[in-house]
């Protein structure tokens, strides 16, 4: 019998993860049914609810509700916790369990992927929105050194710096410093400013060097202003988050079916299309 699985978003018709568990799902030859549903943050309780009704044994959860659905739960994971965020809710007789597979996502395909040695790198994180959360207990798990937040909402990026709990080694900064805190070996983009249509405000020339990995953890058209601007400073790696929406969703996966796909097929097949994509415009 078919199980149901859907990722819940809002937009969500551009999302890839309907396509890449399909490839798992067909790797793993598991019967699997997964479709995306957008969702306004006000209707997600009873979206899920209705879905549940349905035999939905699993969900992914993306923007904006991934903060919505950790308090959905009724049990998390300690990952989960430490990012205030859910992005992949299991099942659980009557109720969700919610966890969080962003942070380990990320890390995989910078470290194995990628091939980033993520050890003592001083790293700036650009956001504190639900992105940022999901990724940056991960971060300081990989080894970084001192780990600044800048955000827009300055209090958000306090509340983040709180929640991660390491003052020694977690800073908050204000936009209006950026120009003063020096080169970084590793700048991520959690901010939604490109895609909302924002401009992101100017960044300093002296974030990045030679050595320095630009990462954006949006993939497609979001993530080119800010890794055409590394590129640009001479960023010695600019990587977008295709690689991470591929192995957050294996490790989702993993935790509905037990069995961890393979995810260099469909990333390579995805990396392709993306390259025509940029290529065409
Ligand atoms: P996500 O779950 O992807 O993080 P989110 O929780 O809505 O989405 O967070 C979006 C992030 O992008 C936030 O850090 C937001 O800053 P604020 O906390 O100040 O809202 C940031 N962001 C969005 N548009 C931006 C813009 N035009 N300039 C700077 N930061 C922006």
């Amino acid at each position: 019998m078919s199980r149901h699985y859907a990722v819940f978003g809002h937009p969500v018709s551009h999302s890839l993860s309907p396509r890449i568990h399909a490839a798992f799902g067909k790797q793993a030859g598991i019967a699997i049914e997964y479709s995306a549903i957008d969702v306004e943050p006000s209707g997600f309780d009873a979206a899920l609810q209705d879905f549940a009704a349905r035999g939905g044994a699993g969900a992914n959860v993306t923007l904006p509700l991934k903060e919505a659905a950790y308090a959905l739960c009724s049990d998390t994971t300690e990952r989960a916790r430490r990012a205030g965020a859910v992005n992949t809710l299991i099942r659980n007789g009557d109720a969700w369990h919610g966890d969080n597979t962003d942070g380990v996502g990320l890390v995989r395909d910078l470290t194995e992927r990628q091939g980033l040695d993520l050890r003592a790198r001083r790293t700036l994180l650009l956001g504190a929105g639900g992105a940022a959360r999901g990724v940056a207990p991960a971060l300081l798990d990989a080894g970084i050194g001192d780990l600044f937040i800048v955000n827009r909402t300055p209090a958000r990026a306090d509340a983040l710096a709180d929640m991660l709990g390491q003052p020694g080694r977690v800073h908050v900064r204000y936009l209006d410093d950026l120009r003063n805190l020096g080169e970084f070996d590793l700048v991520l983009n959690a901010t939604t400013a490109a895609r909302d249509g924002g401009s992101f405000p100017t960044l300093p020339r002296s974030l990045l060097g030679r050595r320095s990995a630009a990462v954006s953890l949006s993939y497609g058209e979001a993530a080119i202003p800010f890794l055409a601007w590394a590129r640009a400073q001479g960023a010695h790696e600019s990587i977008d988050g295709l690689g991470m929406l591929v192995e957050q969703a294996a490790e989702s996966f993993a935790r509905w079916h037990g069995t961890r796909p393979d995810t260099d097929r469909i990333y390579g097949e995805l990396r392709a299309e993306s390259a025509r994509l940029v290529t065409a415009d």
